[in-house]
């Protein structure tokens, strides 16, 4: 893979490195042109929670969502279920008739990496797919883990050239073999896969400068993410229970993005329920594996708001998103109580002794609770200077908004939460959130989860469908009211 990108290099010169052609634009230029630059941003898409989907018609809506956004491919992220291949043919056929691209993510939980020739199979399989994405000429293939798999067997058993994005680790996989590869970390961690502690804390910027020195020229494929969040205890066989430092994060790597100017940008995720990083809808048909507990009444459509005008940013080769507001919006999230919150009598994470093999599972309060603050979060997407008014229970706060993007932060006050833009004294738009604050545990349980709301809010409420809901009630100690959100006062439910 090494030898033959340096001869097409001399062979055809700049053309093998587009980037070259558009470098960077420096700090001060504006860009007119938004089609000016070769950048593209993807989106994580489980697959593996997809089975219930019936034909490509019920991929139409996370396509077109996704394609309004901004977000040029989605990474179907496959294992080697008996489903994956009708799935598949559904993403790519659903793609097409969407005018998106897709491309598969192989997810090394599942493979191992004495399996190029599968691989490769697998990729010849899709390959002439009209939906599939290509860059520089080559089928785009990505990974979740892989480090070490034979890229040469790969691409002789798919017959045609890669253009081979894994999520290779440094110092672990041979980076000469890559034509770009993906970080995963999208979130401030200890180096060993959970939550900054004193002493040991890795940044995503860390992992941005980590994965570019191994990369050297080959372009970067940088993670963006806003939350993370697992929760499963003994009633399933896949125990794991921590957090990664969220808050402001969906905002702050955003800005960081744009300072960045990556050749590649992947969204974790689109619809992955578990970790609670998903930026789909919760209605988008899928299963559940448990996460419904966490998800249910959490919708997180506001974040994908929230990024419109920094993908358009990131694409015209901007640093700032100013200039790509459109709608004006207010975005906020919060969790749902305050973190002291005593659940342990009826948390699904205290009983039974689960499998710990992975190290993944800890009781009570999530792994890492203490790197998340008792605030309310609010950005401001605006086309002129306002006063942004927030009320959380007691707590009252207002702040100055400049035109674009800002983002502020207020202490969690148990009760409502209503958000408003005010100028010139009078009030141009105000919303009260759907979900109250409590304190107290709702469905028995720690959640950490976010509740993301909009203003002016959402036509619609996004909730879980029966299938999403299949597992709720599994291992839970307390009574769980169903989709509430609308349903009436939600304090009045408890
Ligand atoms: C923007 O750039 C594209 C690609 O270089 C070019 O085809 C198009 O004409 C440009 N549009 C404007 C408005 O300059
Ligand atoms: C980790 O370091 C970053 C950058 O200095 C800092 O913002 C963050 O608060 C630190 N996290 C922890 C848990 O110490
Ligand atoms: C699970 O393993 C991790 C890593 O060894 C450990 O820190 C944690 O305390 C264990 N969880 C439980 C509930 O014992």
């Amino acid at each position: 893979m090494h030898l033959r990108t340096l001869s097409l290099a001399l062979a055809v010169g700049a053309a093998a490195f587009p980037q070259l052609k558009d470098p960077k634009p420096h700090k001060n230029v504006a860009r007119a042109n938004d089609t000016a630059t070769d950048r593209l941003v993807f989106c994580h898409f489980m697959i593996g929670i997809s089975s219930n989907r019936q034909s490509a018609a019920d991929y139409d809506d996370d396509m077109r969502r996704a394609k309004d956004l901004g977000i040029d491919a989605f990474a179907l992220n496959i294992g080697v279920d008996p489903f994956t291949d009708t799935q598949l043919n559904y993403a790519y056929e659903s793609a097409a008739q969407n005018d998106m691209k897709v491309f598969i993510s192989f997810d090394f939980n599942w493979y191992h990496t004495d399996q190029a020739a599968a691989v490769g199979s697998k990729i010849a399989q899709y390959a002439n797919e009209p939906a599939q994405l290509i860059v520089d000429d080559k089928i785009f293939v990505s990974s979740f883990a892989g480090d070490g798999i034979d890229v040469e067997q790969i691409e002789s058993s798919a017959g045609t050239d890669i253009f081979w994005a894994p999520n290779y680790h440094p110092g672990m996989g041979d980076f000469n073999d890559v034509d770009s590869a993906l970080n995963w970390m999208a979130w401030d961690n200890d180096g060993n896969n959970k939550a900054p502690k004193p002493g040991a804390n890795v940044t995503v910027a860390d992992g941005d400068q980590a994965y570019i020195d191994a990369l050297g020229d080959k372009p970067y494929l940088a993670p963006a993410s806003g939350w993370f969040f697992t929760h499963f205890g003994g009633e399933v066989s896949y125990s794991k229970n921590w957090v990664f430092p969220g808050d402001l994060l969906w905002y702050n790597r955003w800005r960081e993005i744009l300072e960045l100017g990556p050749r590649f940008v992947e969204i974790v995720t689109w619809n992955d329920y578990g970790e609670s990083h998903y930026i789909g809808p919760l209605s988008s048909p899928h299963t559940d594996d448990g996460a419904s507990k966490w998800v249910m009444d959490m919708p997180h459509g506001g974040w994908l708001e929230m990024s419109r005008p920094f993908i358009a940013a990131y694409k015209a080769g901007d640093t700032s998103p100013d200039q790509y507001i459109g709608d004006e919006r207010l975005i906020y999230w919060y969790r749902p109580t305050p973190r002291d919150v005593e659940c342990d009598s009826t948390d699904t994470t205290m009983g039974g002794n689960p499998d710990n093999s992975t190290g993944n599972f800890f009781r009570g309060r999530p792994n890492g609770w203490e790197t998340l603050q008792d605030e309310v979060f609010v950005v401001s997407l605006l086309n002129s200077p306002a006063t942004i008014e927030v009320t959380s229970g007691d707590v009252e706060e207002s702040f100055e908004a400049s035109t674009g993007a800002s983002a502020f932060a207020v202490g969690m006050g148990v009760g409502r939460q209503t958000f408003s833009l005010v100028r010139d004294g009078e009030t141009v738009m105000s919303e009260t959130s759907l979900k109250d604050i409590v304190d107290e545990c709702i469905c028995g349980l720690y959640n950490f989860n976010a509740y993301v709301g909009v203003v002016p809010a959402e036509s619609t409420i996004d909730q879980l469908d029966a299938t999403g809901l299949a597992m709720l009630s599994q291992g839970l100690n307390a009574p769980c009211p169903t989709n509430t959100l609308g349903a009436g006062a939600p304090s009045a439910t408890a």
